[in-house]
């Protein structure tokens, strides 16, 4: 389904292992690279003593931008070229739901300005409301935020125009009449409180139509989240709180607001094990594409790919635990998925990390050297 764009240089190109790469707390921090992360980089590109270059990949949990931009900023802070077909973001996995919501209103929430709604319609949602939509219906719905001109200008109207872009116009006269089908966390929120109160609202609805209350608590609208970092590694020298700190806030204060009330909702990104196989379908292709490596089905019944996996990340929580978890779905058969964390970004020295890595290393580019000498 692909035209390979196979490297001249395909006979030192490693077939039996293969690296993927965590991004904040690994290679970036604070929107500056880790400055290992330059060499790492070269390295895989072919820069060590057996002029071998080893296929790779990113898996960031993090989001709220196009996957073109963010590897265009990769791509400046790492001094590369980084391809698309080389990059998953939190939210990229979304894009298998549109077509279950191809014609439903969905929430959408995070990120900066108007730019989760136009990744989301990028991804074939058809119907994407924001909270800043819903602030400017009825701005009484968070009493402390108020929408700056710009963002009251960009926001969509809800009232009385054509709510679905790409179907018949259809008139709405109040927003009760607006029904939002999925709420969808694509990046971390730039305001907490007025996000908490919409979600909850959603949540507490009659079957997510807006402005209602449940009398049950058990109809609301499913909610996902792009992935579930508690903390995150950003500019300061401590962590930083980051989307799974609103998850467990959504969840903690329906449940105060509905008599104990048990809300569950969903998590895409690391370590769920699904998006480990989303990042190893993506890895099998890119070898093929970029390396003409083989992609096909063996007689065994297991699709080609690497032996091993060497998966560099930060996060005991999300990159240890969902790299140990899917080692152990993939079993004997299947790709070795081996966990090395290093000591740039959430996890710290000294402290116990609550999911063992297999290897524990300073930076990044210690863990290339790490892998390759392994296989070496
Ligand atoms: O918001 C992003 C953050 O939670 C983690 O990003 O690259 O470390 O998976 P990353
Ligand atoms: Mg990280």
């Amino acid at each position: 389904p692909f035209t390979p764009m196979v490297d001249p240089d395909n006979d030192n190109v490693a077939d039996d292992f293969a690296f993927a790469f965590d991004i904040d707390g690994v290679l970036v921090r604070g929107g500056k690279p880790i400055p290992e992360a330059i060499e790492a980089m070269k390295v895989l590109n072919g820069e060590n003593e057996f002029g071998i270059k080893v296929p790779y990949i990113f898996l960031t949990n993090g989001g709220g931008k196009f996957e073109s931009e963010r590897c265009a900023n990769l791509s400046r802070q790492l001094d590369m070229t980084v391809s698309e077909g080389q990059l998953i973001c939190g939210h990229t996995p979304m894009r298998e739901l549109s077509s279950r919501y191809r014609d439903c209103s969905v929430l959408v929430v995070g990120g900066e300005g108007e730019t989760c709604r136009l990744v989301a319609e990028s991804y074939g949602f058809h119907d994407v409301i924001t909270p800043g939509d819903i602030l400017k219906a009825n701005a009484s719905t968070a009493p402390f935020r108020r929408l700056t001109p710009a963002e009251h200008a960009a926001s969509r109207d809800l009232l009385f125009s054509s709510r679905r872009r790409h179907r018949r116009p259809e008139v709405v006269r109040k927003l009760s009449d607006i029904v939002v089908f999925a709420v969808f966390v694509f990046a971390d929120s730039h305001d907490w409180a007025s996000d908490l109160q919409i979600i909850l609202d959603i949540a507490q609805s009659r079957g997510g139509r807006l402005e209602t209350r449940s009398e049950t608590f058990d109809k609301g609208p499913p909610i996902y989240f792009s992935h579930s970092d508690v903390v995150w590694s950003a500019a300061h020298e401590h962590v930083r709180l980051g989307m799974g700190a609103l998850r467990k806030m959504v969840e903690t204060v329906f449940e105060e607001t509905t008599s104990g009330r048990k809300l569950v909702t969903h998590a895409f990104g690391k370590p769920q094990v699904g998006t480990f196989e989303f990042a190893e379908r993506l890895l099998r292709q890119w070898r093929a594409e970029k390396h003409g490596l083989p992609f096909g089905i063996l007689p065994c019944g297991r699709s080609q790919g690497p032996k091993t996996v060497y998966f560099v990340g930060d996060t005991p929580e999300s990159d240890v635990k969902g790299t140990n978890a899917m080692d152990e779905k993939s079993g004997r058969e299947g790709t070795e998925w081996y966990s090395i964390l290093v000591k740039t970004g959430v996890y710290q020295e000294g402290t116990e990390p609550r999911y063992r890595p297999r290897k524990l290393v300073g930076n990044v580019l210690d863990a290339v050297h790490h892998g390759i000498r392994r296989e070496m």
